[in-house]
């Protein structure tokens, strides 16, 4: 490969975070997103209720926090995006490292779609559009949508493609300010405003006659659901999708971390807040809820449509027109709802601006349109379209129980045959952090964890290669299920083979290779010996 242009060039400098704060209230932003506030109180509703809260926190603390710190290990220590990151951990992670920007891609194209629904929720609220049939309104006068087990349909809808051309166009510009300018001053603006905008909607509710039978209900614990391994398996996958672990978010942000930063600490605070939003919202829903039940004079029980896509966009109208002062409600709400999608949206194009950048040497305004205008078209075609509340359900089922599960177990194994590494990257945690993580830390990793995964990984495809997905055409779910899994496999390939431009490996990299060995106890010669590869690539002009 030429070396024409490397040396004339300035090192590149890697971005980094103003502070320990920005990078905090980012990771924060990241994880508190859509699945907060549409996914969690359905999940935890229907999963036993109060007792659905003990296999949660201990999802959160066996599972969750280990996988932030493994997350926060690797790309702190690396000081890279997923490819770079782990490739160094092992030669083949790189292509771990590119399936999961391709995971991270495939869930925000389709991601950005919800985004723009809230958006536009958020001005129906004040006339309250939907009528008195938010259910008919949602799939019919504003989705537009066709039956999914019939036929498909390329037709835009313009009440979807309209705001979400225009989300793009926004997230774009935030992105191309760069990590610091653009994505943590939107975090630093953006979470402190949902907080205090949600904090009022859940107090609204607590107020609405009805919402103690609503919590009741919800925090109702029902025992007997702890030995159903259903309940234990959506506890898990819950705490995977709204931490943001295990598919290169938080592997990406912790890599624009100073050198010497808190990570077990600044993870545990994340892991923790993230989860108090989530019961938060819970508490929020399941009160409003509650009024609905008085409202309509039956239980909770007998209420249909309390998860997912339908929560939020069928029964929450229903319960504003029903509330006195309800359009001001469903503003914070639909408003809360878009302020943590862009967050978290945010959070899933970083692996892939900065997976861009590390590789080919890309400035962040040119990775940020790199990834950004195929996305915007992909996102526009598949789901601003009147199959895109169909294509959206079966992308989103295949990506989280297959990709999302399938890249947190390669991120384990991985960390794991790497066996030296893995003690490595405990002392790494614990050289530089508050709160100093045990040995245990790398058996829980290395072994429970991946096998927890493999089971949960084996029974989603046992159901979907056996009985199909809900009533789709298996053709259908074959383009588009295991179509867009294929699609992150052979785009992970390709990636991979194409080989690094100069500038990708800096000289502050390099040096970040040294200073980041420097608290582990990995052989001086083989730290040298590879900083020493990695120098000279640069100046051959490739790192291959
Ligand atoms: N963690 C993000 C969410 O909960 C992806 O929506």
């Amino acid at each position: 490969m030429s070396t024409q242009n490397s040396h004339a060039q300035e090192p590149k400098i890697r971005e980094s975070w103003t502070g320990q704060t920005g990078f905090l209230l980012a990771a924060i932003g990241s994880a508190i997103g859509l699945g907060n506030i549409w996914r969690f109180p359905g999940v935890a509703y229907t999963n036993g209720g109060g007792a659905f809260l003990v296999p949660y926190l201990v999802a959160l603390v066996a599972v969750g926090i280990p996988m932030l710190w493994l997350d926060y290990a690797v790309g702190h220590k690396f000081r890279g995006s997923p490819p770079w990151a782990l490739r160094r951990l092992k030669a083949i992670g790189e292509f771990v490292g590119w399936f999961q920007v391709f995971v991270c891609f495939v869930i925000l194209v389709y991601y950005g779609a919800v985004i723009a629904w809230a958006m536009q929720y958020t001005v129906y609220s004040v006339s309250q559009a939907w009528g008195d049939d938010p259910a008919g309104f949602f799939v019919g006068s504003f989705l537009q949508s066709v039956d999914g087990s019939k036929e498909l349909s390329w037709e835009p809808v313009a009440a979807v493609a309209i705001p979400l051309a225009l989300m793009w166009i926004f997230l774009l510009l935030v992105l191309s300010r760069g990590l610091s300018k653009g994505v943590e001053t939107a975090n630093k603006i953006f979470l402190p405003l949902l907080v205090v905008l949600f904090l009022i909607m859940v107090v609204r509710a607590l107020f609405l006659p009805g919402a103690a039978e609503g919590l009741n209900a919800f925090f109702t614990p029902q025992w007997d659901s702890l030995g159903n391994p259903n309940v234990w398996l959506a506890a898990f996958a819950q705490i995977f999708y709204s931490l943001s672990v295990g598919f290169g978010i938080m592997l990406t942000y912790a890599s624009y971390l100073k050198p010497k930063s808190n990570l077990t600490g600044t993870a545990l605070v994340a892991g923790f807040a993230n989860s108090s939003f989530e019961i938060l919202a819970g508490i929020g829903v399941f009160s409003a809820i509650g009024f609905m039940a008085m409202n309509q004079g039956v239980s909770v029980s007998e209420l249909d449509g309390l998860t997912g896509p339908i929560l939020s966009f069928v029964t929450f109208p229903q319960i504003i027109s029903a509330m006195p002062g309800g359009s001001l409600f469903g503003v914070l709400f639909f408003a809360s709802l878009t302020l943590a999608g862009m967050t978290s949206l945010l959070s899933l194009l970083q692996p892939v601006s900065g997976s861009l950048q590390d590789k080919f040497g890309l400035k962040p305004t040119t990775a940020a349109l790199v990834c950004g205008v195929p996305a915007t078209i992909i996102s526009l075609v598949l789901f601003g379209t009147k199959s895109g509340l169909n294509n959206l359900d079966i992308v989103d089922k295949f990506i989280n129980e297959i990709g999302v599960v399938s890249s947190a177990i390669f991120l384990a194994v991985l960390a794991a045959v790497a066996a030296p590494r893995l003690r490595g990257l405990r002392q790494h945690l614990n050289s530089v952090s508050s709160v100093k993580v045990a040995r245990l830390w790398e058996f829980l990793v290395g072994i429970i964890i991946p096998l927890v995964l493999a089971f949960m990984l084996f029974s989603s495809l046992v159901g979907l290669v056996s009985n199909g997905y809900d009533s789709y055409k298996p053709t259908y779910v074959l383009a588009f299920g295991w179509g867009c899994l294929a699609f992150v496999v052979i785009a992970s390939a390709v990636l991979t083979f194409i080989p690094w431009k100069p500038r990708a490996i800096s000289a502050e990299t390099v040096s970040s290779i040294l200073e980041s060995h420097s608290d582990d106890d990995e052989p001086v010669g083989e730290v040298a010996a590879e900083s020493s590869r990695a120098v000279s690539a640069t100046e051959e002009g490739e790192v291959r």
